[in-house]
This record gives C-alpha cells, sequence and structure tokens, in this order.
C-alpha cells in the first residue's frame, strides 16, 4: 500500500510540461483494432488507464508496447472476446466493442458496472449499435453483439454522451454508406480521435460540431499511421489551480489553451492572472480568491473532469460560490475529504455551497476516484501542515509523473509506503 504525503503551504514555481490526452489516446488504442498494420502513436502518457488499455489489445492479438511515450501497436488477426477481468478495471474498455463488432461481426464484452462518480449506463452505446444492425443480447453480466456488415444510419443521441459518440463514430467507419450522428458530444478529443480515424483511411467529419458523418469504408481502406495525440487538458486545468490555491506562479508547456477556455475565464473571476501563448500558459495566482460559481456541462461547458480540483480552490475563497455538477449523479466523494481538511461545504442535491475558509489543515483523506484524489493534492499543496492521502491507485489511473512534475515546481510530495 502506498499513499502520497504532501507538506503544505510552500508557494510553487516554474515550468509543466503537459503529456499526451489519456482520453484521446484511450480511445485511438481501440480504433487500431479497425485496421491491419502498424499504428504508431506518439505523446503517449505512461499511466495505468493506457497500461490496462494495452493488456486488452494485446489479449486481443495486438502486439502492443508503450517505451518512452511511444506508442506501437502491430494489428493482424483479433479476437471479439474481451478479457474480463482488464475489461473490468476500466470502464472506458467499453470503447472496444464497437471496433471489434464493425470488423468481426460479433463481440463478447463484461458490462462495466456503477462507479464511484455514478451509474455511468451504456445504453446509448447499445441502442446506437442496434440501430446500425447489432444483434444485442445481454445476459449472466456479459453483452453479445453480432452483425452481418452494419450499415449506415441517421442517429440522434439523447445526450452526447462522449463515450457513445466515440463507439459509434468507430463502428460506423466499417458500415456500408453514410452514419449521421446528430447530438454527438463535441470534446477535444472526439476531433482527435476522428483525425486518427482519417490518416488510417476513414472518411469522418465534422467532429467538433455536433453533427458527425461518417462515409463506411471497406476495412482493407483502413492502415498503418503514425500521430501525435493531443494534450491533456485536464491535467492542464489540474496544474493551472495548483498555481491558483497556492498563490504561485507557474507556467505550462504544451497546452492547448481553447480546450480549457472556460477553466480560463473562471480562474480569471477567481482573481488569477494569465498569461496565454500559442502552446503555453502562465498562471500567477492572487493574493486573494474571489468567490465563483460553476456549473458542469458538455463541452465547452466547464468540465466535470476539474469540478473537484476547483471546488479545492473554492474552500480558500473569500466568500461563497455555488457549484452545480450536472454531469455525473454522484461526482461529490471529495466533498466530505475536504471537510476533513477544515473545508466548509454544503451539498443540495447535485449543488455543493463551498464557503470559503481562511486555512485548510492537514488530514489523512482518501481518493475515492481519480479526479478527487487529483482535488485532495491541490488541498493538501496549500493546507498547513502535513496531508496523507491513501487511495492513490486512483490517481496513477490519469496523472503522468504526478510527483516528479509536483516535485520540480517545489511541491513538497512524496510517495511513501506503507504498513
Ligand atoms: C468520458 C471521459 C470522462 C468524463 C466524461 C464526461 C473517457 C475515457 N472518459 O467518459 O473522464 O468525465 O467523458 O466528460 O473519455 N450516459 C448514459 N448512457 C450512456 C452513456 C453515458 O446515461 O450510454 C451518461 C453517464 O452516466 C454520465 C453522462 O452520460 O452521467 C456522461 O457520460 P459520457 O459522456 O458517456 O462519459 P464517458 O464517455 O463515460
Amino acid at each position: 500500500m502506498q499513499k502520497l504525503v504532501i507538506e503544505g503551504g510552500y508557494p510553487l514555481s516554474g515550468t509543466i510540461r503537459i503529456s499526451g490526452a489519456k482520453n484521446a489516446v484511450l480511445k485511438m488504442m481501440a480504433a487500431a483494432l479497425l485496421g491491419k498494420g502498424k499504428f504508431v502513436i506518439y505523446d503517449v502518457p505512461a499511466i495505468k488507464d493506457v497500461y490496462t488499455m494495452l493488456g486488452v489489445l494485446t489479449t486481443l492479438g495486438v502486439e502492443a508496447k508503450l517505451q518512452d511515450s511511444v506508442l506501437t501497436m502491430e494489428v493482424d488477426q483479433v479476437s471479439g472476446d474481451t478479457p474480463t477481468e482488464l475489461v473490468q478495471e476500466m470502464r472506458a474498455s467499453i470503447q472496444v466493442m464497437g471496433p471489434l463488432l464493425a470488423r468481426l461481426g460479433w463481440v463478447r464484452i463484461a458490462k462495466p458496472g456503477g462507479c464511484a462518480i455514478g451509474d455511468r449506463p451504456i445504453d446509448l452505446h447499445l441502442q446506437n449499435l442496434a440501430r446500425l444492425g447489432a444483434v444485442i443480447d445481454e445476459s449472466h453480466g456479459f453483452i453479445t453483439a453480432r452483425c452481418q456488415r452494419l450499415t449506415g444510419q441517421e442517429i440522434s443521441l439523447d445526450y452526447p454522451s462522449v463515450g457513445a459518440t466515440e463507439n459509434i463514430m468507430m463502428a460506423a467507419t466499417l458500415a456500408k454508406g453514410k452514419t449521421v450522428i446528430h447530438n454527438a458530444a463535441r470534446e477535444p478529443e472526439i476531433v482527435d480521435v476522428q483525425n486518427f480515424l482519417n490518416q488510417m483511411g476513414a472518411h469522418v467529419y465534422g467532429a467538433g460540431t455536433s453533427v458527425i458523418v461518417v462515409e463506411g469504408v471497406d476495412q482493407d481502406h483502413l492502415g498503418s499511421t503514425e500521430y501525435t495525440v493531443i494534450p491533456d487538458r485536464i491535467e492542464a486545468g489540474t496544474y493551472l489551480i495548483a498555481g491558483a490555491i497556492t498563490q504561485s506562479k507557474i507556467t505550462l508547456e504544451n497546452v492547448i489553451p481553447q480546450h480549457i477556455q472556460v477553466l480560463l475565464s473562471k480562474l480569471l473571476e477567481a482573481n488569477a492572472k494569465l498569461t496565454v501563448g500559442l502552446n503555453r500558459i502562465t498562471l500567477e495566482g492572487g493574493k486573494t480568491i474571489l468567490p465563483t460559481n460553476i456549473i458542469t456541462l458538455p463541452y465547452p461547458g466547464f468540465a466535470t473532469d476539474l469540478q473537484p480540483q476547483f471546488m479545492s480552490l473554492m474552500t480558500l475563497a473569500d466568500g461563497s460560490s455555488v457549484i452545480k455538477e450536472t454531469v455525473y449523479s454522484h461526482r461529490f466523494g471529495h466533498v466530505e475529504e475536504l471537510r476533513r481538511m477544515g473545508a466548509n461545504i454544503q451539498v443540495d442535491s447535485n449543488s455543493a455551497i463551498v464557503r470559503g475558509v481562511k486555512q485548510l489543515t492537514g488530514a489523512r483523506v482518501k481518493a475515492t476516484d481519480l479526479r478527487a484524489g487529483a482535488a485532495l493534492i491541490l488541498a493538501g499543496l496549500a493546507a498547513k501542515g502535513t496531508t496523507e492521502i491513501t487511495g492513490i491507485e486512483h490517481i496513477v489511473r490519469g496523472y503522468e509523473k504526478l510527483v516528479d512534475k509536483l516535485r520540480s515546481i517545489g511541491a513538497k510530495i512524496e510517495l511513501v509506503s506503507e504498513g
């Protein structure tokens, strides 16, 4: 068992390079299953979720390795029988469903369970793969889907789900005819996956808007490619908030400011100063943190994956803020832990009222999910005294070299073995 130990209250200073986007890489790894050949992706973070997907691909018959941020996948014959244990370790594994079904005409996958932040059903994935022609059977915790060649359709999503948009977009690349996805999610990672698919030889247009058009191609059209993934906007946002909460000056490199536009305006509202370049942002935290309300929404709204971290910032604001979570039903797991550190937060249904306090104090707290863990680290950096964070298996899922990066800008943080 390992834990993070943070000595809080020290200012940070320096530059951090942002890694490639986890949520784009994982989908590109699934997309590679559609083709045959050699797929090379650059700037891939060495994080647990990427290794879990590597395990899934390897079990399916792909020769895959990650070395020095370069991911190489050699894809030839693949199986549609996915490895249950690995799939259950990570919800994003459901993204292999569309590609395998479209390519092989069948797939068998364990049904993902709920998680700490809400129920997270996959009904939109299944309904719409069925619309493309899949016959889906759900029994004993497994989903089996079969089809002849999928056929392009007009699809309207009830909600702009990121995962459903990507699963349908990937499956439709091999369908017969044209698929139009209405009310598609517009996240930057979906644009990146579209670009990757097109470099493989697919015909996909419109990602980044709410209408995505996919002209199906034959399987032999999809082959080898090399691609560099976009920077991780959630990692970037997390470090910017670290600068704001410790009232420090820090610079990020390899960041696309446009992808975190709403966060930047909220940080300004919270009294941080920003200097924004093409691929670079410098933040200087204000001496007083001003209260700022947020509401999480699908992109381009405020990212739910930055809500816990922003809440940590607001615990130290000079006044009260309202944080409303609309994407997930239970994304307030960090509240109880922040309270242990002295935060004053009241939850009412899907809103949290955060009354700023003068100081947080170090405590022993537990990360209940990836971003809740990030929020506790930020609180620990600002708190007086020592904070110990357990449950770090959640944090290593998504942040590359987190301890090294924070130490490089002066944070007093260590990974310690316990027990
Ligand atoms: C992705 C991100 C995750 C982020 C989320 C929202 C990855 C690997 N993960 O997750 O970090 O928090 O987008 O920005 O990219 N829903 C349904 N039915 C469905 C699918 C989703 O009801 O079939 C609901 C979910 O329960 C959730 C909401 O829609 O409440 C958003 O989910 P979705 O956009 O699908 O998120 P993911 O793709 O799972």
